[in-house]
Parts: C-alpha cells; sequence; structure tokens
C-alpha cells in the first residue's frame, strides 16, 4: 500500500493550499460535487464520455492550441451564465494543457472567480500545466498572453488514463520530465533510460509524482514569478521558445523544440565553463533515445532566434538570461549570458 505522502502532494499558495491526488480518473469525478461543469476536449471525451455524462454538464472544445482563444473563452463563460452555473459552481478541466490553461481562465473570471478542479489528461499536462495557477489564453499577438494565477482547489492525477496519448504526444510531455532530471533530480534518470521505459511501465506513476513534487518546490518559493526562483524550469525553453516561434507553431510540438533548446543550452553552459564537460554529450543521448530531436536547420538562421529571444526589442549586442546546468541533476540561473556565446552554442548544436 502506498503511504499518505505517495497518495498526494500539498501544495500551498498566497490562499491557502492544494491536494495534488494520485487516485483513478474514476475515484476523481465521483469525488467531485453535483454542482459541476466540465469542460473538455472532442478527443479526450471519447475516452471518458459515458463516465462525465452521468455526472454533469459538459462541454467540449476542439482538440489544439488555436482553442486556446478568446473566442473560445467567450463561448464558455456564456455556456456557464446559460446553464446557470452560480458562484459556487465548480469547473473542472478535463484534458491536456490546452484545456486546463483555458478552462483555468474561464474559472478564475466568471462571475470573479469560482472554484477549479484540474484532472490532467497528457503527460505534459500531468507533470508541468496543471500545477503551478498558471491559466491563460493566447491573442493574436502571441501566446499566454491574457491570464492570471489562479490556483485550482485540487488536482487528480492517473497516469493510466495516459494510455489512450498518442504516442508522439507522450514523447512530447517526456521532453519536460526530462528537463526535471537534468535541472533537478540526477536519480530520475534511471528509470527513464531503463528498457522498456514507456506508458506502460510500472515506475511511470513514481516518475510523474518526482516531477510534481519539484515542480511544486520551485512554485511555493516564487509563486508569482517575482524572485527568479521559478526561472530555473526554463531550462531549455530560452533557445526551445524560439525555435518553436521561428518554426513555426504548429509545425514542431513544445516538447521537440525544447529537447533542441536543452542541448544548445547544454552546449552554452559547456562553452561558458559552468557546466562539466561531456554533459551534452550525455543530455543529447538521452534525448535521442526517448525519440526527440536533439538539433534542427533553424539553428542556422541566427538573427531570427536571437530576435525571438529577446522579444520584441531589437536584438543588438546585449545579454540574456539563461538556466545552465552544473551538472546532470543541478542548475543556475545565469542572468547575463554574452549574446557571442549563444550564437557558438547554437553553431555547434
Ligand atoms: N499553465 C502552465 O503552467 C503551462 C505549462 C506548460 C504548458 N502549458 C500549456 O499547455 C498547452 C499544451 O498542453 P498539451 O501538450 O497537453 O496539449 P493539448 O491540450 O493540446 O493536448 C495534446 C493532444 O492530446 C490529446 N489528449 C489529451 N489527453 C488525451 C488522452 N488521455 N487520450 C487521448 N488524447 C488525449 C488532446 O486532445 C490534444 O490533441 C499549451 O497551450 C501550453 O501553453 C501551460
Ligand atoms: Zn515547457
Amino acid at each position: 500500500m502506498p503511504s499518505d505522502s505517495m497518495k498526494s502532494i500539498q501544495i500551498s499558495h498566497r490562499y491557502g493550499s492544494y491536494e495534488v491526488r494520485f487516485e483513478s480518473i474514476d475515484s476523481a469525478i465521483e469525488r467531485l460535487p453535483s454542482d459541476l461543469r466540465i469542460i473538455t476536449d472532442t478527443n479526450v471525451v471519447q475516452h471518458f464520455g459515458p463516465l462525465l455524462e452521468a455526472k454533469a454538464p459538459v462541454v467540449m472544445i476542439d482538440p489544439g492550441e488555436q482553442s486556446k482563444s478568446l473566442k473560445s473563452y467567450g463561448s464558455l463563460l456564456s455556456w456557464l451564465a446559460k446553464t446557470k452555473a452560480s458562484r459556487k459552481t465548480m469547473i473542472c478541466a478535463l484534458g491536456g494543457g490546452v484545456v486546463g490553461d483555458l478552462a483555468g481562465f474561464v474559472a478564475a473570471t466568471y462571475m470573479r472567480g469560482v472554484p477549479f478542479y484540474q484532472i490532467p489528461t497528457s503527460l505534459l499536462a500531468q507533470v508541468d500545466s496543471s500545477v503551478g495557477g498558471k491559466v491563460g489564453v493566447d491573442l493574436v499577438e502571441g501566446k499566454n498572453l491574457a491570464g492570471a494565477f489562479y490556483p485550482p482547489s485540487g488536482v487528480s492525477i492517473d497516469v493510466a488514463v495516459l494510455r489512450t496519448l498518442p504516442v508522439n504526444q507522450f514523447v512530447n510531455g517526456m521532453a519536460e520530465v526530462w528537463k526535471y532530471a537534468f535541472i533537478m533530480d540526477a536519480g530520475l534518470t534511471e528509470p527513464l533510460a531503463a528498457e522498456g521505459w514507456g506508458v506502460e511501465h510500472p515506475a511511470l506513476g513514481e516518475v510523474v509524482r518526482r516531477c510534481i513534487a519539484l515542480k511544486a518546490e520551485v512554485v511555493q518559493g516564487d509563486e508569482f514569478e517575482t524572485l527568479g526562483l521559478r526561472a530555473i524550469l526554463n531550462f531549455g525553453h530560452t533557445v526551445g521558445h524560439a525555435v518553436e516561434y521561428a518554426v513555426g507553431y504548429g509545425n514542431i510540438l513544445h516538447g521537440e523544440a525544447i529537447s533542441i533548446g536543452m542541448v544548445v543550452e547544454a552546449k552554452l553552459g559547456e562553452m561558458l565553463g559552468m557546466t562539466r564537460k561531456g554533459v551534452t554529450q550525455e543530455v543529447s543521448q538521452y534525448l535521442a533515445n526517448q525519440g526527440l530531436p536533439t538539433t534542427h536547420s533553424i539553428l542556422k538562421s541566427e538573427r531570427a532566434l536571437l530576435s525571438a529571444m529577446y522579444g520584441d526589442k531589437k536584438a543588438a549586442g546585449g545579454n540574456l538570461a539563461f538556466s545552465l546546468l552544473s551538472d546532470i541533476g543541478r542548475c543556475k540561473l545565469v542572468e547575463s549570458v554574452p549574446e557571442a556565446t549563444v550564437l557558438a552554442a547554437m553553431r555547434e548544436s
């Protein structure tokens, strides 16, 4: 029998705390209050539909990032009003990160905030987006530009639901799992590199639990991302986001882009003399074995990537902040990395 600490993780925030429970999806849904609205997508509903309809009114969005929009946000608010949801009605997000971010922003703002519950069904949502309280939608002008910090009332995790996830989406989420291993927990590399690692592996539940505990540790120390602590989670993301942007959203999965980003940023650390020599090779090998890309021809478009890294500001002789590894399992935030070294790391990756 798992101990109580194995069954849940408590996460504190400015208003109190919530529990991440490890339980079956059936128990999770059964335990939710009857005054409930469920938001999901048309893929996820195919697998859990009957379970949901017996419980509460369900609304489905189209799968994919394009649904994380002001348009869907508006429709969902109207649906809540039409179905006479009150200030006490709980909103449950059942789906990947898109459903979670969108439903969370709806919950944060409908009647100035109603209770919100997350049942993440993608690996990325389980290890990353469902924990930390960030919710929001994309604008035409950019990703995640409208949002809030709105912690859920609770989160339920059932790794068995990942069995229906397409393989490329599982691998996508694995990029974030490897990130936790690289920045905080070298011990994680053992199960991840084991023979037969995948959705059926018996250690999957424990690995997901460890990733959530690691993210919880970081976000509790820097809930609103103002202290710089949360920035260590950006390992691979400074370059990864630029790759995602330059290749075009929809042409590459987030996990694939950050996999490429992690290799470049490991190299960057080695070039700066702060990462043990050989770490880049190890990082790259782990990711390649996982089926993730480790390089991309877009890395040659140096200027385009640099300006994406600087955001709107023009890339011109400035410095960039990076979360860099000192070794596998340890990292440090480096505030001011010379642009020339970033370019050199991209050239060598
Ligand atoms: N809030 C945060 O802190 C945070 C952190 C990281 C990412 N995100 C956001 O998360 C989003 C990406 O999340 P995602 O990768 O889960 O994408 P997603 O929600 O689009 O899900 C990926 C695909 O898997 C399908 N799917 C989900 N669960 C399934 C299941 N059990 N069986 C079969 N199919 C299933 C979905 O329908 C979708 O087609 C992005 O919008 C990103 O910005 C948010
Ligand atoms: Zn990410």
